[in-house]
């Protein structure tokens, strides 16, 4: 049911701020003077300890669940000091990458029936590493097939086009990281401004879909071009990567994710006064270093689009030259929930404008269960 949505694209990018809190529902504990600020997920409780002790976490998933692991990377790197390696489902088949019974192999999935993503399972089990599923659709192939792991209760989604699963997906993932971390005295500010950011999370979504019409209007003066790229880095690598996969799977404009810290060895030749381009520089640990990535592009007459923190418009716009995207601030490593979003009314918008079909994008499938 669509009710007063025209899509259900348009419906699930609108319902982010409810399909988050039955994310974090009865999962972030905040008071209680004994433990503070926690997370409880359920499905991964007895199994912590081994988590903890292994060598190393692999993520492994298709099209957006992987990009929403590569979101979450960071923050688990950062609060757990294991190493995080990323696996693209098929790829890790084709090269039969060495899995260990030390290795943790998280498997995310929407659906948990994609083929690639259920025989990487078959291959990791094999193996014996721990397998640890997080996934949407309970009673999914997935969902049984791991040892434990988290439902990302996000609702079901019917678009092709992956949205509100993303969010919950990166969601679940730094819970697992602060489920993982644990609380020592030296991370414990950082964990409790994290459980914070969750807790107003919702509220922080729902103010950046007010966004709308400026992405309409955004949609209206980009329709017509062939191309587009996205440059992003740090927590906004998988933004970028995951905003042209929207573009491109629904509005079929060919648009590139681009790592900001690789544009000097290839993607600046492709850079003139037409080409448009979106920048993500929003305020973090990389905001430096995007500030004089946008300032290399404007010096090639980059035609930019910037999304930025809210007033941060100056520190972003060499010459007042750029359009800006202002969004609303977070912690920096749930900003990525944040910042899809523009980009999710933006593929929206396009896809209407160009008159194509936002749910059932041409030669696309929900649930690729063939390899
Ligand atoms: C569970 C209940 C929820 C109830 C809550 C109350 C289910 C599906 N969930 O939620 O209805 O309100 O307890 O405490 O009954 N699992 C996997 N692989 C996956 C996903 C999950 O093995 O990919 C396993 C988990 O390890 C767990 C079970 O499935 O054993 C349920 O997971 P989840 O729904 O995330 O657990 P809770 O949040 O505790
Ligand atoms: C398909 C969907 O390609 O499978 C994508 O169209 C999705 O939206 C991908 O990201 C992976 O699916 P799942 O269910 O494993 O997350």
């Amino acid at each position: 049911n669509k009710g007063t949505y025209k899509h259900y694209m348009q419906k699930e990018i609108h319902e982010q701020p409810e399909s988050l809190n039955t994310t974090m529902r009865g999962r972030l504990i905040r008071g209680g003077s004994s433990n503070g600020k926690n997370v409880l997920l359920g499905g991964l409780k007895d199994h912590l300890r081994t988590i903890r002790r292994s060598r190393r976490i692999l993520f492994i998933g298709c099209g957006t669940s992987y990009n929403a692991a590569l979101a979450a990377r960071p923050i688990l790197e950062e609060l757990s000091g294991i190493p995080v390696t990323m696996e693209i489902a098929s790829d890790l088949l084709d090269r039969k990458g060495p899995i260990y019974r030390e290795d943790t192999a998280v498997f995310v999935s929407q659906s948990g029936e994609t083929a690639d993503t259920l025989n990487a399972l078959e291959y990791a089990l094999d193996n014996g590493a721990l397998c640890v599923g997080i996934t949407n659709a309970v009673g999914s192939a997935i969902a049984r097939k791991t040892h434990c792991g988290v439902h990302i209760n996000a609702g079901c989604e019917i678009g092709v086009a992956s949205t509100k699963a993303y969010t919950s997906q990166i969601v679940v993932m730094a819970m697992l990281a602060l489920a993982i971390g644990g609380n020592t005295i030296s991370n414990q500010s950082r964990r409790e401004a994290i459980i914070d950011g969750l807790f107003d999370l919702p509220n922080k979504v729902r103010e950046v879909l007010k966004l709308n019409q400026e992405m309409r209007d955004l949609a209206s003066q980009l329709v017509a071009e062939q191309s587009l790229l996205m440059f992003g880095r740090g927590y906004n690598y998988a933004t970028a990567l995951e905003g042209a996969l929207k573009v491109k799977e629904v509005a079929l404009m060919h648009t590139e994710g681009i790592l900001a810290g690789e544009m000097k060895h290839g993607p600046l030749a492709l850079v003139d006064e037409n080409l448009p381009i979106i920048v993500i520089a929003t305020h973090d640990s990389c905001f430096s270093k995007q500030q004089s990535v946008i300032q290399q592009l404007h010096a090639r007459k980059g035609r930019l689009i910037v999304m930025c923190s809210r007033g941060g418009a100056a520190s972003v716009c060499p010459g007042g030259a750029s359009r800006v995207i202002e969004v609303p601030q977070v912690e920096d490593c749930l900003q990525p929930v944040i910042n899809i979003v523009p980009l999710q009314l933006l593929a929206y918008h396009l896809t209407v404008l160009r008159g194509y079909n936002v749910d059932q994008p041409r030669n696309l499938a929900k649930s690729v269960t063939t390899e």
